[in-house]
């Protein structure tokens, strides 16, 4: 096998400039730890995105997709269904909040899910518009670009952007931006730009993931959901990154105690495997003509498999539970470490999804994108895979898979720890080995 160095440069030759990546080139993964080609240990605070919230290769996942495999791979479910896609698709009715009919539809990735929920708003609705917000981030297709919220890296130089989809401010206490002034900020939208008549959706993000962890606060979400009443708007909940178990709760929606019309999810959904859902009101679901919505591989059978077995394992090892405990760890660290990192200006988050903020001046709480920037690199020499978010790139996000294990995760805290002292210059309590 090629080296990471060798691997780097075969890299900058092959696959082009714009997929960004980082530079550990991963050999094998189990549960918590990754090991790249160079035979180096990781700690993998990042879970690939959010997406191994049962653990890189969990038994259970690993074996409902080689069971599926003796089977069949793909037959496209236009063509020729399967019992395991209607199977999963009442497990997520069954699960998704609200006291109604729900359907479900199956695609592959979380930009396909949004696109696929705004597509079906549009059709039962007849209208057009769609209300998205500052900071969120929905995906990398064209209308997902243009429902995100955060110009750098995912909207410079890729437009024009589909028409009729307008931003408001999000909640964010900590840089001033109480629920009252964002609510506002759809009232001037509503009296400026956009008859709420003419208005399909609102996407929200529960937490808002690439913009920086920001939670939507509860209520903040009630008040969209009396707007989405009061204007027959479909308010859609994007969960791609805080859904299946991440946030202490299947979805973190439910949190609030408000209930969607539609859920978009992916990420954790297929514990490894490309998979994605809308999940929301049979009566909105139902709107559009048969062969109006779906896809070649959306639902593909090693998926769905590989989505049953990431279910039975959040039920079986009580995941939800596990998120809130792991969350309330890493919450602890983070304040304790606050204290010792006066420019740590924030700690937040909801569950097992929790971030820091640095800054440069506790008092202007202007953006320190260069720390961040050396705490992760720190982090990768010591051995911890990080990832940072944020519209000023300076929120540092902890997203360890939910089964990691105790002495794992105090390992990484401790890590974290001395990634930050050597940012900052001082001295660590382990040397980089
Ligand atoms: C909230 C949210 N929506 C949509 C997406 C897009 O998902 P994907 O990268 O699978 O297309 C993401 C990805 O990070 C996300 O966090």
């Amino acid at each position: 096998m090629s080296t990471s160095t060798e691997l780097k440069a075969r890299k900058a030759a092959a696959v082009p400039n714009g997929v960004g990546t980082k530079g550990i080139y991963v050999a094998k993964a189990e549960n918590s730890e990754l090991w790249d080609v160079d035979g180096r240990r990781y700690i993998d605070f990042g879970a690939g995105i959010a997406v191994v919230n049962t653990g890189h290769r969990h038994p259970k996942v690993m074996a409902a997709v080689a069971q599926q495999a003796e089977l069949f791979a793909h037959t496209c479910f236009h063509i020729s269904p399967y019992e395991s896609y209607v199977a999963l698709a009442e497990r997520l009715n069954a699960l998704a909040p609200g006291d109604f009919a729900k359907k479900t539809l199956f695609l592959n990735s979380g930009a396909e899910a949004v696109e696929n929920a705004i597509k079906i708003a549009r059709y039962y609705t007849k209208r057009s518009a769609v209300i998205a917000f500052s900071g969120g981030f929905h995906g990398r297709t064209h209308m997902t670009m243009a429902l995100t919220g955060k110009v750098m890296p995912y909207k410079r130089g890729f437009g024009p952007f589909p028409a009729e989809v307008y931003h408001a401010e999000f909640p964010q206490p900590y840089r001033g931006i109480s629920t009252e002034q964002a609510l506002a900020d759809i009232d001037r939208l509503f009296h400026g730009d956009v008859d709420p008549k003419s208005v399909a959706a609102i996407i929200v993000e529960p937490v808002q993931g690439e913009g920086g962890f920001n939670p939507a606060p509860a209520e903040f979400l009630r008040a969209l959901r009396r707007l989405c009443d009061e204007h027959g708007i479909v308010m859609i909940a994007d969960e791609v990154q805080t859904g299946v178990a991440r946030t202490g709760r299947m979805f973190c929606i439910e949190h609030s105690g408000v209930v969607p019309d539609l859920i978009t999810m992916a990420k954790g959904l297929g514990g490894g495997f490309p998979l994605s859902a809308v999940t929301g009101r049979a009566t909105i679901m139902d709107a559009a003509h048969p062969g109006g919505l779906g896809g070649t591989y959306g639902g593909n059978p090693i998926s769905i498999a590989a989505g049953h077995a990431v279910l039975d394992v959040v039920e079986s090892e009580d995941l939800c539970a596990r998120a809130t405990r792991v969350g309330q760890k890493m919450r602890a660290h983070l304040e304790a470490l606050a204290k010792e990192f006066p420019l740590i200006g924030d700690v937040r988050g909801v569950g097992a999804m929790v971030a820091f903020e640095l800054v440069k001046d506790a008092k202007t709480k202007e953006p320190d994108a260069e720390t961040t920037a050396a705490v992760l690199a720190h982090a990768e020499k010591r051995g911890l895979i990080l990832l940072s978010c944020g519209t000023s790139a300076n929120v540092v996000r902890l997203l360890a898979p939910l089964t990691i294990q105790d002495n794992v995760l105090d390992e990484g805290l401790a890590l974290l720890a001395d990634a930050l002292r050597d940012a900052y210059g001082r001295e660590a309590a382990r040397a980089v080995a």
